[in-house]
Formats: C-alpha cells, structure tokens, sequence
C-alpha cells in the first residue's frame, strides 16, 4: 500500500465501479469491517446498508461499545437481533471449520433476507489479505477457513466486494486512523466471535461462562497496562475448554469446567509469541475466573505456546 488517502480514493472508485446498486455491508465493528463500511458509505452513500449482527456471541458490552464506534465515526447502521438463530445453527457442533461454515452460513442467509428488503444485489465485507491466506487461498493448506471467506455458502445470492483483501493489518490500521475511525489500535476479535473461544458445543452456557472469563482477562491486563506493569499485548483472551475436571469448593467438591488465558505479542498475525505476563497478574485472573465463576470453572492454565507451532485462537 502506498499511503492512506491514495488507498482511500482508489477504494471508493473501485467500489463505485462494481457496486451500480445497493450493497448490504457486513460491520462487526471490528476494525476491518468499520474500515470496508466507511469506504462503502463514501463510495455509494445512501445505496450503502451497514449491518451489525447481535450473534449472541459477543464479548460483554460489545453491542454498545461497537454502537458507540459507528456513531463516533458517523456511521449509519442497523443492529439485528438474531443470537437464537445462530444458537439453533451452532447446535450439537464441536469441529472449529463446521463452526465457521455454520456460522458464515447463517451471517449470509441474514443479509440476503435484509439485501431482498433494500433492493441489494451486492455484499461488501472487510476481508483482509490473512484471511483469504489462511482460508487456503494461496497455495496453501486450509488453516483456517474465516467464516468470511470459506464461510459463505456455494450458493450465496449476493454479489461479494471486498475492498481491502490486499491489505495486512497494520495497513488497515493505519487507514483506519485516517478515516478517524476512534481507537484504531483495538485488540482484534475474531469474527465466529466466542463461538470459537468456547472449545466444543457452543450453547448459551458455554458462551456466558466464556464471555465473563474474557471479560476479566481484558480488564486485568488493561489495568497491568495502565499501572505500567507490562506492555500493551497484541491479543489477550480466555477459552473455555472441553474438559471437565474437579475443584473444591470449601467443603465441597465441584465438577466443573477449565479456561486457558491466551495472551500474544504480534505484528500482523501471522506469527506471534506467547507473552511474559507477570504471574501476580495472571493469579490474580485465576482468582477472579473461579470466584466469579464459581462451581463453574474450577481451573485456570496459562498457554504458552508461540505460533506457529499453535495458532493464536485455539480453533
Ligand atoms: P489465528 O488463530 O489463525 O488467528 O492465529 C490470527 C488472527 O485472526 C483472528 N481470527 C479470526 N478472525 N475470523 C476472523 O475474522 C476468524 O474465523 C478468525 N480466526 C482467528 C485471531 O483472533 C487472530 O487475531
């Protein structure tokens, strides 16, 4: 990429070439999808449909955070309510590629419905050059198929535009900030969302139990960073895992379930390495997860695998 403006100018006509109609476009509030969606409302105006799905599987305050996102960068967008259709589509499945094809399919089954109600033949999605890489596109095996890439069904009814599938995500990031688009910096999420962070079936459970040990990995990392005790880490996340192992409970003994934090220092992604976390935060997060999770989740391990070998999410 030669600089932000250029990229920008050369989005916005590619897109006004290919889009001669309406377009529903795919918005996460992720940083991808933000920047696709602000092309997408420059290029074509009032033809553009941002979509933000409530999937049911979302961090704790996402849909107001991204909420706030949209509105700080002057985004129109409708929010859909749809977490029990994608509850109902990820029912009885453990396989992390079935997840994402589920979960695609059930993304673009949405957008078709809101596409025949605005006349829209077209789908932008902010798909970034990692994610078609990963998905096999180059040659190469199938490490993950991104729900928006291998996740859309053979038989999609919508026109597919994706505006910055050359770009790698420090690029993004750096259009991102200047399209003043706030917090361009944002850890990234991965779009499958908890679903993925939830290793075997995903039920509504599963994904709160997930989204409370997130939650409070997030918070006390942010506060280590604030305090000036470790740096800002690339990525950093909880996984509940398909286990069951016992704890206690004062007198009692507990059956319960087992979360691995996963903290990454990164560039782009494509490789990573586990990072030093200083222990007293990391007891104080295992404390946290199996209080606030009590006769839930009785076991908290720390991953310190680099990727490769590993990925960053576990599925
Ligand atoms: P992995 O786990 O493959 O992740 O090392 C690399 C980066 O991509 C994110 N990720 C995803 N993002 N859809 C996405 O939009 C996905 O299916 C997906 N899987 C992983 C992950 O969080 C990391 O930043």
């Amino acid at each position: 990429m030669t600089d932000p403006a250029r990229f920008v100018d050369e989005a916005v006509a590619t897109l006004r070439a290919a889009v001669p109609g309406h377009a529903i476009v795919a918005a996460s509030g992720g940083i991808d999808s933000t920047v696709a969606a602000l092309l997408a409302e420059r290029a074509l105006g009032e033809r553009s449909h941002a979509i933000f799905v409530d999937t049911g599987l979302l961090r704790a305050g996402e849909v107001e955070a991204v909420g706030e996102i949209f509105r700080s960068s002057h985004l129109s967008f409708e929010l859909a309510a749809a977490a029990d259709r994608f509850f109902a589509s990820l029912e009885g499945v453990t396989d992390p590629e079935e997840k994402r094809r589920r979960i695609g399919a059930a993304f673009v089954r949405l957008f078709e419905e809101k596409a025949k109600r605005v006349g829209a033949d077209h789908l932008v999605q902010g798909t970034i050059a990692p994610d078609w890489i990963e998905s096999g596109g180059a040659l190469r095996d199938t490490i993950k198929t991104h729900h928006n890439v291998g996740g859309i069904p053979a038989d999609v009814r919508l026109t597919i535009v994706e505006p910055l599938r050359d770009l790698y995500k420090d690029e993004v990031r750096a259009v991102a900030r200047y399209l003043g688009v706030p917090d361009s910096d944002r850890q990234p999420f991965p779009g499958p969302g908890l679903a993925v962070r939830v290793n075997g079936v995903v039920t509504p459970e599963r994904v709160r139990r997930a989204r409370v040990a997130n939650a409070i990995v997030t918070e006390e990392v942010d506060r280590a960073v604030a305090d000036g005790r470790m740096t800002r880490p690339w990525q950093y996340f909880a996984v509940l895992l398909p286990v069951r192992t016992v704890g206690v409970t004062g007198d009692n003994r507990v059956y319960g379930e087992a979360v691995s934090v996963r903290v990454v220092d990164s560039i782009d992604a494509m490789t990573a390495t586990s990072t030093d976390v200083p222990r007293a935060v990391l007891n104080r997060i295992s404390e946290r997860v199996t209080r606030e999770l009590a006769g839930e989740v009785v076991r908290v391990l720390y991953d310190v695998t680099d990727k490769p070998p590993a990925t960053i999410e576990w599925e």
